[in-house]
């Protein structure tokens, strides 16, 4: 049987393609229209469907668009109209307002009528729509070696609800409390970000921002916009934060100006991040303990934007009192297309679980074929190399910084060593050479490591292991005399967000960073994402337009090497 998984009522537009209850392919539509976050979140557009990674992930599989018995579409119908008259805050014809979610509403009514323009005419019953948190849960606890299993979603909105914690068991999912709207940690998360001049994306910077602050300087006023409570959880007071406007007086009341994008950063930045980060983690280990009174579980599951916190997610490893936290790799909005299709085939068909995501590689490869026709589009010179993991090695250790394409593409919005940037991390100048000839990010954002993975404890303390230790969702100290042995990849609290590599799952970058370690004593490579402030790329030839608008120094496309030296 062959489900359709198909997420886009937001943004990470996304298809998952399931054959036989098992993933086959997952792309996200960001790689192909080379637009972050496939498309942004607006009231106009649900309807828009990610029709290239649908037509990719058949093509990859080898299927046509007849094959398809179901589609799974990870939103309900209704569910959002209750978001109408909640707000006092709000912008004309927009969230929240009546006239701004029917426009939603009947946008999102369109998705059927949409999608049979992709794949011809269907019957209307063959396409399920499930409820947004049910398919993040489905995402997380379908995909883990669980059989029991809490499964908490934490993002900032579903169709209203902001957290929903199910109990996972064998194949279901039974939902056991739910936070709603307003009371968000996603939406904090945005609306900080917008405030402090990120975009609402931009969590992952003002998490690795919150390392430079002290969290207890603005702790009493942070309590004034969102404060722990004993029965519900948390709340938040929305008219501090107005959630649904541009507003930002409530929070400059309480902090001072928002700042500007090209506004240097402040302490009281810094102090405002730490409070957030710290009231988050405060919020996640109060709902592990009130969750734990309904178990004891010895698992957890986690999904939605949140879960790619890889902080707190290390604190709830430590504190949980869970044995074992799972999260797959596409955590948020864009994993909602595998847990729609797999909560399909587990929850409304019954069938029993095929599958379980102990790698993140499932998005399309390319052929030697295709790679050669990709460079002989260009003016490179490539030459096919008996064995790249060794020279690729080889060139980190001389302080090269290498693009390293290869096999399928990873899911989720890291790079896991099959479209990675990979430099040295030994040397103490490189986050300033890859920022300034290819990443251009700011600079206070750490690095990150892949480690073998029988080498990890011995470099970082680490709580306790984990299927999900390869997917880059940690952040774990580096034991004493180590950090400063790898400075180019430890954040400056002394902690780094690692991907353990096996041998079994990726022999190839297994063998690369075995090669390093032969040549330097350290059993690691930096490894970030092949892209430039754009979306990780895809093709051969996105790989091959990054490289040569940038200063990386070798690129790796399978078994073929382009060298700058060669092509100045
Ligand atoms: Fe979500």
């Amino acid at each position: 049987m062959i489900i359709l998984g198909i997420n886009s009522a937001y943004h990470e537009s996304s298809a998952a393609l399931i054959v036989d209850g098992k993933l086959a392919c997952f792309i996200e539509e960001e790689r192909i229209n080379r637009f972050k976050h496939g498309k942004p979140a607006q009231i106009d557009n649900p309807h828009v469907l990610p029709e290239g990674a649908i037509e990719g992930c058949l093509a990859f599989a080898g299927l046509k668009v007849s094959d398809i018995d179901c589609f799974a579409y990870s939103f309900s119908q209704s569910g959002r109209l209750q978001n109408i008259g909640v707000d006092e805050h709000l912008t004309p014809g927009m969230w929240g307002t009546r006239e701004g979610e029917m426009v939603f509403h009947q946008n999102l009514q369109r998705v059927p009528d949409e999608l049979a323009k992709i794949v011809g005419s269907y019957r209307h019953d063959r396409l399920v729509w499930i409820d947004h948190h049910l398919a993040h849960a489905a995402s997380a606890f379908y995909c883990s070696p669980f059989a029991d299993a809490l499964v908490m979603v934490i993002d900032g909105i579903g169709e209203f609800d902001s957290i929903s914690v199910y109990r996972g068991r064998e194949n279901s999912l039974e939902k056991v409390f739910s936070l709603p709207y307003p009371h968000s940690l996603g939406f904090l998360w945005e609306k900080f970000c917008t405030y402090l001049g990120f975009s609402e994306h931009d969590a992952c910077k003002l998490m690795g921002l919150s390392s430079y602050g002290n969290p207890e300087v603005l702790a009493d006023r942070f309590r004034q916009v969102a404060w722990l409570d004993s029965e519900t959880l948390f709340k938040v007071d929305n008219n501090v934060t107005r959630f649904r406007s541009a507003d930002m007086s409530g929070l400059e009341a309480l902090f001072g100006p928002a700042r500007h994008r090209d506004q240097a950063i402040s302490v009281e930045h810094r102090n405002l991040a730490a409070a957030l980060q710290q009231f988050t983690e405060k919020v996640l280990l109060q709902l592990c303990q009130k969750m734990q009174a309904l178990g004891p579980f010895d698992h957890l599951c986690l999904a939605g934007g949140t879960a790619l916190n890889c902080v707190a997610n290390a604190m709830m490893q430590q504190h949980g009192g869970f044995k074992e936290i799972y999260i797959q790799p596409a955590a948020n909005d864009a994993g909602s297309a595998i847990g729609a299709a797999l909560q399909v085939w587990c929850g409304v068909l019954g069938n029993q679980r095929q599958f379980v995501m102990n790698h993140a590689l499932w998005g399309p490869e390319y052929s030697d074929a295709q790679i050669e026709e990709a460079i002989a589009q260009t003016m490179f010179a490539a030459e096919k190399v008996a064995d790249p993991a060794a020279i690729a090695a080889a060139l980190i250790n001389e302080g090269k910084i290498v693009g390293w394409f290869q096999g399928r593409m990873e899911t989720g919005p890291r790079a896991l060593g099959n479209r990675s940037l990979l430099a040295d991390p030994r040397r103490k100048d490189m986050r300033d050479i890859l920022n300034r000839k290819i990443k251009h990010r700011e600079d206070f954002r750490p690095f990150a490591p892949s480690v073998l993975a029988e080498a990890a404890e011995d470099w970082f303390e680490i709580p306790q292991r984990s299927l999900a230790g390869g997917f880059m969702l940690y952040a774990y100290p580096a034991r004493p005399g180590k950090a400063e042995q790898i400075p180019a990849v430890v954040h400056v609290d002394k902690t780094s967000r690692i991907q353990t590599v096996d041998r079994a799952v990726n022999p190839r970058y297994h063998k690369l960073i075995s090669e390093f370690a032969r040549l330097s004593q350290v059993p690691m490579v930096l490894n970030t994402s092949f892209n430039d402030s754009e979306p990780i790329v895809m093709t051969p030839a996105d790989a091959i337009s990054t490289f040569a608008r940038t200063g990386i120094d070798a690129l790796f496309l399978g078994n073929y090497l382009i060298k700058r030296s060669e092509n100045a």
